[in-house]
């Protein structure tokens, strides 16, 4: 009598283990499922040189590397840029450029993706 009740309590907490531990992995399967395939956003999809390169270049560029300011490469057109792409690149990433300013990570990066695409006329 007294070893079967001990069976029955042995039983019983099998029993209540085996509930508890598949409830915790019902719990457990929506996160990790949620967790699965995080979108990764593309910087750089939405630069242009309409809407980013340019302004920047007329900004902090221009004012030496144009027609009026006389010093090679010109870089008032779409076309001095871009045939001076990577040249460009590499004197803002060095920070050569601006001669006696400075632009800032942001306007580097937007710069990079910019050439790194192609140097599209966009
Ligand atoms: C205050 C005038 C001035 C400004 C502003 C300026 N530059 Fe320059 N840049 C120069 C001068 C002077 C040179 C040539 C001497 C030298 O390399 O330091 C030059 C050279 C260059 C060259 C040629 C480097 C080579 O020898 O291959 C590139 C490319 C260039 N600049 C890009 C830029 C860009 C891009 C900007 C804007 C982010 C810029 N510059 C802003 C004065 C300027």
């Amino acid at each position: 009598m007294t070893r079967n009740l001990k069976f029955r309590n042995l039983y019983l907490i099998m029993l209540a283990s085996l509930l508890f531990t598949s409830c915790l992995t019902n719990v457990e399967q929506p996160i990790e499922e949620e967790g699965e395939d995080p979108v990764t956003v593309d910087p750089c999809e939405s630069i242009t040189f309409s809407s980013n390169v340019k302004s920047i270049i007329d900004n902090n560029c221009t004012q030496c590397h144009s027609s009026s300011g006389g010093q090679f490469p010109n870089l008032d057109s779409y076309n001095g840029v871009s045939s001076n792409a990577s040249s460009v690149l590499s004197e803002v990433e060095s920070r050569r450029m601006p001669q006696g300013g400075s632009l800032s990570n942001d306007e580097i990066t937007a710069i990079k993706c910019w050439v790194d695409n192609g140097a599209l006329n966009n």
